[in-house]
């Protein structure tokens, strides 16, 4: 019913989707089945599971009771037919490309990505003979003018992190679509709660579940979302080879942090967007980004493609990086850390943490300046969170 009705709101399928699978009788939360591997009755069976798995399971490793119902939940929210849930966000960013790409092959990717999945493309795929071209995807005609008759991958990121770029995702799964080529877009920032990309026509979704989807700042995962097939795919012949499953207990944690996505989701945007104004009058700050904000560049993109703006924010200090580093000296309910979608305020400066491995003149062509700073808007009251950037940015800036 919840899976199939279209009629059916997003925190109601949060709360039940992939639910209908569980007893009618027994636990009301959906249990953990924190176990390796199965028992069976007879050979018959045990063969069976192997040759349909629908029939069963088998060891965890292939799949896992308390990981299927996180997958079922995730794909309906997503509008996919099926998911698959991974050790983490670096995970499904790897087994999905690595389901699409060959030695030879050629990806376009943006150009704005977070670190490690801009060093997967740029430096992993290359050691495998898979060459990237990484194009500033705020304008569309850059992917298409870059596609070669190698190309079988777009990769995308919108918002991106940290800078919060966004992509027309409607018009880019086009271009995809007319050269028959895959496309990919990580939607850890907006959530399925904010952003429905496989509804604009994207092939493939995926998410670092250690975000927003969790929430709790609990768990490292990730989860890929996209038709059956190319599902199947990537669980038999990527990620059953080469390991990288999520434990059934942080598909748990994750299982009930999604249950509350919905809600979280309105409570980070509301907070975003109050933190973004405040923040855009101060005279410490050189610039905000951030999706609802009127001065957002692609603000009317924003307000086409995504149903809430999300909790991330970037802005630059005018002091730059020494002033960033006396703002998060002097934070006190905010917490300097990396991460994101977390239930508290997180702060952190790219440069010197998440995107240090990305080289000084990358950083500079997408625009992670040096004095960028990234603010995970939590959900504490927004009156606190800002009391405390008030008090922090007068005491940086003496
Ligand atoms: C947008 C985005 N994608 C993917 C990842 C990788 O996720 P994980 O750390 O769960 O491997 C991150 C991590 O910060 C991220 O921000």
């Amino acid at each position: 019913m919840v899976e199939k009705s279209k009629q059916i709101g997003s925190a109601t399928k949060a709360i039940h989707a992939g639910e209908e699978s569980l007893p009618k009788t027994g636990p009301l939360a959906p249990p953990i089945h924190q176990n390796s591997t199965f028992r069976f009755a007879t050979a018959e069976e045990c063969v069976s599971a192997f040759t349909d798995e629908d029939t069963g399971y088998v060891y965890t490793r292939w799949g896992n009771p308390t990981q299927s119902v996180l997958e079922r939940k995730i794909a309906v929210l997503e509008g996919g037919e099926a998911a698959l849930a991974t050790a983490s966000g670096m995970a499904a960013v790897s087994t999905a490309l690595l389901t699409i790409l060959e030695h030879g092959d050629h990806v376009v990717a943006m150009d704005s990505l977070y670190s490690a999945s801009h060093n997967f493309l740029d430096k992993e795929l290359q050691r495998l003979g898979i060459e990237t071209t990484f194009v500033d995807a705020t304008h569309v005609n850059h992917i298409e003018r870059a596609i070669q008759p190698n190309t079988k991958a777009i990769y995308i990121e919108s918002p991106a992190n940290p800078t919060l770029k966004l992509v027309d995702i409607a018009a880019c799964a086009e271009v995809a679509k007319a050269h028959n080529i895959t496309s990919i877009i990580d939607n850890t920032f907006a959530t399925p709660c904010g952003q429905q990309p496989i509804a604009l026509g994207i092939d493939v979704v995926l998410h670092s579940m250690t975000k927003y989807l969790s929430g709790n700042g609990t768990v490292i995962a990730g989860i890929i979302v996209g038709s059956a097939e190319f599902v199947g795919e990537s669980k038999k012949r990527v990620l059953r080879n080469f390991g990288g499953v999520i434990s059934p207990f942080n598909a748990w944690l994750t299982l009930h942090g999604v249950a509350t996505l919905p809600l979280r989701l309105e409570r980070h945007s509301a907070n975003a967007y109050q933190i973004a104004v405040f923040l855009e009058a101060r005279q410490e700050i050189e610039w905000v980004r951030y999706p609802g904000l009127p001065s957002h560049p692609q603000h009317d993109l924003a307000k086409r493609q995504m149903d809430a703006f999300g909790g991330m924010i970037a802005f630059e200090l005018k002091g730059g990086v020494k002033a960033g580093e006396r703002l998060v000296n002097r934070i006190e309910i905010c917490s300097l850390a990396v991460s994101l979608g977390d239930v508290r305020t997180l702060i952190c400066h790219p440069a010197s943490t998440t995107h240090s491995q990305v080289s000084p003149e990358v950083r500079r062509h997408v625009g992670i300046t040096d004095g960028l700073v990234r603010l995970s808007v939590g959900l504490e009251d927004a009156e606190d969170i800002i009391a405390d950037l008030d008090q922090a940015l007068s005491r940086a800036s003496c």
